[in-house]
């Protein structure tokens, strides 16, 4: 049997008074509001209205409401049909289009592309509709149709449609978009428990992932502060990438930001109050930038090339702040940047493939060296950073792609991220930078560095290493099943629009960020959160509320995120999921859901197990619930919480899962 009603005919019903399983008795509730084996209504296929699908506007139009996701993207005469064709690229290209689509649907997206050299690939990608990311690609030159299936959430109202070029020399092409829908998502199953499977330990470049012993710290953390500080809070014209966006040479954006009246003074930094914080919002451990893209390092560096606040106004950030995370009872983490816009070599390692850059840069002879010294720093400051500041839990790598393109090879031939250095030494980093193996007397690569300094800390994937946890990155709700193979953080900006302060920005309203939260816990997701302190090291009014309404919030519901793990059934996009620990399931109920309207909540099969007791985490309170023939449960009488969105059910079992 499939439908979820016709099984409710014979349920037993507890009430929560005492707390325990009292009398059992059996009602016949006639439940069935339709027969148990309706026709299926299959729906006409009918087309969705995509703006501009065949970019016949000339222009862009409908396909960058997403500014911060267009790049290189240009409307040309070269089409497949009409007068106009999406050239993407070269290098990074993209662009985008949101589409409101019909809840619960499914849908077939196509496009007609090509591309200039057929070893580069177009992509064609559907996201948020409350499923795992589908995508196509073709690399063929001549105009071929691709197409792909997705199948939307009943709680999902649009779709994102992303066509990208995502590196290469050449551009992608692309032209008439068609978005159908096809049919009728089938009602949800009932699902049995399934507990997690174990995680794959990965091996590359001669090191493994950590062990889960190690891990475990992370999967029960659940959340975390992230801050991106630097000089680019000094600056009110971009974010943290400033520099980049405005092409400040490296000679201006240094002069802006030491500027004694307009720079960075960091003369309110107090890393104790921070940690504070960051504690009274429930976080469990912090990540600090100690070097973004601009290559201003908050420690110090002895490279003959570096940019330190210790230089600048003769403080170590990074000690200060190591220390006082360390004293709050908190785990450390910092953020490093390995590239660096200091160096326009970075855009041309090779000395002869110069990457489109916004400084207008041409290749150069000495451009390889100039690569080479950006190398070498890294090296340098990496070192210092891991062996000079006591233990450390977690190190947030960012920016290993050269040129802000995607080629694994070179930022592996280049970086020598594995446990050695390449002897091979394309791009060899001086001797008194370089740290040997005991025993063997190898030159370490980076990875090597990083379990010889800091046996216990994990890191992310983003320094051209698999890592020990993967990135997701961005505003758009986690969806898709449990993420039990591989671990893994969402890293999102409090503040609406950039890492990096800026001011009189929005931020996500503390309902938002409680959805966000929830919706990462039923996934085995960590939220990574972040801050944006100002050039004086102030932590915007505006932010700093909704972080204290979050620790409010988990205050009472965070038996329910800390500890626990997601399942033992897979979420329900935007409508709920679970999380469990023990002799406890939580049952995050979110605003899709439909059993809202009449103050119940049906969970999935719990395949026999008894359960003791049901209450409503936040408020406290015992809740009444009926259990199904078909081993479901349903609780009644719930109270939904609009303040946050989110209402959590506590089930508690006789036996341990
Ligand atoms: C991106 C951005 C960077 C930001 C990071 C946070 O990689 O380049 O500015 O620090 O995301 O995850």
């Amino acid at each position: 049997m499939t439908s979820r009603q016709a099984n409710r005919a014979a349920p037993k019903k507890h009430t929560a008074m005492s707390g325990m399983i009292r009398s059992v008795f059996v009602i016949s509730l006639i439940m069935l509001s339709a027969p148990a084996f309706a026709e299926p209504d299959v729906p006409a296929t009918r087309n969705i209205p995509v703006k501009n699908p065949g970019f016949e506007s000339g222009n862009l139009q409908g396909w960058n409401e997403r500014s911060w996701l267009t790049r290189r993207a240009r409307v040309v005469r070269n089409p497949h049909e009409g007068d106009y064709a999406l050239a993407l690229g070269p290098e990074t290209g993209r662009a985008a289009q949101l589409v409101p689509i019909q809840p619960g649907g499914i849908y077939r997206l196509s496009a007609v592309v090509k591309t200039d050299a057929g070893s580069e690939e177009v992509q064609l990608i559907a996201s948020e509709y409350g499923g795992v990311k589908a995508s196509v690609s073709s690399a063929l030159t001549q105009f071929t149709k691709v197409s792909l299936e997705f199948e939307s959430a009943r709680a999902a109202d649009h779709v994102l449609i992303t066509v990208a070029h995502p590196a290469g020399p050449g551009r992608g092409y692309v032209d008439e978009i068609v978005l159908t829908k096809i049919g009728d998502t089938p009602p949800p199953r009932i699902e049995d428990m399934a507990l997690p499977r174990s995680r794959h330990i990965l091996e590359e470049g001669g090191v493994a992932q950590q062990p889960d012993e190690v891990m475990q710290w992370f999967l029960d953390a659940k959340f975390g502060m992230f801050i991106h500080w630097g000089v680019y809070a000094a600056m009110d014209e971009g974010a943290e990438w400033v520099m980049h966006d405005k092409a400040y040479s490296p000679k201006a954006y240094r002069e802006r930001a030491e500027n004694p009246e307009s720079g960075f003074t960091a003369s309110s930094y107090d890393p104790d109050e921070w940690a504070a914080l960051a504690k009274a919002a429930g976080m469990k451990y912090v990540v600090l930038t100690a070097r973004h893209h601009d290559g201003y390092a908050l420690f110090d560096s002895h490279h003959e090339n570096s940019w330190t606040s210790v230089q600048h106004l003769g403080r170590d950030f990074i000690r200060e702040y190591v220390e006082a995370v360390r004293r709050a009872g908190l785990q450390v983490g910092l953020y490093y940047s390995p590239m660096s816009w200091r160096y326009p070599g970075y855009y041309n390692v090779t000395g002869r493939d110069m990457k489109p850059n916004v400084w207008n840069y041409r290749p150069e002879p000495w451009h390889k060296e100039n690569a080479r010294v950006m190398k070498e720093e890294a090296y340098e400051q990496v070192t210092r950073l891991l062996s000079d500041y006591g233990p450390r839990a977690y190190m947030f790598w960012d920016g290993a792609w050269l040129g802000q393109t995607i080629d694994p090879e070179l930022e592996d031939r280049f970086w020598d991220t594995g446990r050695y250095q390449n002897p091979d030494k394309e791009w060899p980093i001086g001797e008194s930078c370089v740290v040997r193996e005991d025993g063997t007397g190898k030159a370490l690569g980076i990875m090597g560095l990083v379990r010889k300094f800091q046996p216990r800390m994990i890191v992310n994937e983003r320094f051209s290493w698999i890592g020990d946890v993967h990135a997701e990155e961005g505003v758009s709700a986690s969806s898709g099943p449990i993420r039990d193979r591989q671990v893994m953080e969402k890293c999102l900006p409090l503040m609406k629009g950039g890492w990096g302060f800026r001011p009189d920005r929005p931020v996500f309203s503390f309902e938002e960020v409680a959805v966000y939260l929830s919706d990462c816990a039923i996934r085995n997701i960590n939220l990574l959160l972040n801050v944006s302190p100002d050039r004086h090291g102030r932590i915007p009014d505006n932010q700093r509320g909704v972080l204290l309404e979050m620790g409010n919030w988990l205050g009472r519901v965070g038996d329910a995120f800390f500890g626990t793990r997601g399942g033992p059934w897979q979420p329900l996009f935007g409508e709920y999921g679970f999380t469990w620990r023990e002799d406890k399931i939580y049952c995050h109920i979110l605003p899709g859901y439909e059993g809202i309207a009449s103050a119940s909540f049906t969970t999935q099969s719990l395949g026999g197990r008894d359960v003791t007791g049901v209450r409503d985490l936040s408020s406290n309170q015992p809740l009444d619930w009926i259990e199904n023939e078909n081993g479901t449960l349903t609780v009644s009488g719930i109270g939904y919480s609009t303040d946050p969105p989110v209402t959590i059910l506590e089930l508690t079992l006789a036996e341990s899962l």
